[in-house]
């Protein structure tokens, strides 16, 4: 089979992944809107620009603490799931905006209170969006860089299930996608800091602070769900596997129950890390 190349900076990585993405992908902290409040001194006004906002998994719990915000991804499917869910959820505040981070210039905002990376920030030419979000944030606006954090951070105790067994999984996914993927995997920052904070202090901001929300202990796991959050995982996208696609997952779902029989695994997603540089 002919390997895939993806490249972290394909904005159409998650094509035909938003479903799986939307079931499959670790809630952040039960906490998270209560540290945005706390560390921007929210009110409920102003604006929020959310970039790279995949199937709503921040508007869903930051909306409320703005007028209003605007939700941009390059990937229709994604927008599509997080428009849906946010009208279940009664969040009525969202426009729903196709686009890269790279154009954010381009979007008419007018000022923004803040600006959020949902683990997307590195998945954009960080220096240059960093800057162009600079200019779009209003004095005292502060771009937040939103992901799970598992280094360093306090484990809690394990209830009991065996945890997802990633690397036998990987090597799965390598088995069945070969190369291309293992060298998408090697090449990840394409030469760019691999620390955000790193980026932030080479920018106009000048430098940030970093604070963490508590992640969730108790994510007990159906295979399911494991097998959604693999194909939600842009290197892993059901597209890359064309007509060997049933295997794998066929595959892929044995795996998992030789580690539990029961189907049931632990995932401590790690603490959520909001990296968060504010423009003076
Ligand atoms: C890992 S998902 C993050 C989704 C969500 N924000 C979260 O917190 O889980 C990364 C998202 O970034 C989007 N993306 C990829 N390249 C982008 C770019 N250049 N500009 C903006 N978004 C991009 C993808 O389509 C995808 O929806």
């Amino acid at each position: 089979m002919t390997t895939p190349a993806p490249s972290a900076f394909d904005p159409r990585a998650f094509e035909g992944t938003a479903e799986y993405y939307a079931v499959g992908r670790a809630p952040y902290s039960a906490a998270l809107a209560d540290t945005m409040v706390r560390e921007l001194s929210l009110d409920g006004t102003g604006q929020l620009l959310d970039v790279g906002c995949g199937p709503g998994v921040l508007e869903l719990p930051l909306a409320r603490l703005f007028d209003d915000v605007t939700a941009l991804d390059p990937e229709p499917g994604m927008l599509r799931v997080g428009q849906r869910r946010c009208q279940r959820a009664g969040v009525a505040n969202v426009r729903w905006v196709q686009g890269v981070a790279e154009d954010i210039a381009a979007l008419n905002l007018g000022a923004c209170r803040a600006i959020t990376f949902g683990q997307s920030f590195h998945r954009v030419r960080r220096l240059e969006v960093a800057e162009a979000s600079y200019d779009l944030l209003a004095p005292g606006g502060s771009l937040v860089l939103i992901s799970h954090h598992v280094d360093g951070r306090p484990r809690p105790a394990d209830p009991g299930y065996p945890e997802v067994p990633h690397a036998a999984v990987r090597k799965l996914i390598l088995d069945y996608l070969g190369d291309g993927t293992r060298h998408y995997l090697a090449t990840w920052d394409e030469g760019q800091p691999a620390r955000f904070e790193d980026t932030l202090s080479q920018t106009r901001f000048g430098g940030s602070r970093t604070t963490y929300a508590p992640g969730r202990p108790d994510l007990i796991r159906a295979v399911d769900t494991v097998v959604a959050s693999y194909f939600s995982l842009s290197y892993a996208a059901p597209r890359w596997f064309g007509n060997r696609r049933t295997g794998f997952e066929s595959d892929l779902r044995q795996l998992l129950l030789e580690y539990s029989p029961a189907g049931l695994f632990w995932e401590w997603p790690g603490d959520t890390e909001l990296v968060i540089a504010t423009k003076s």
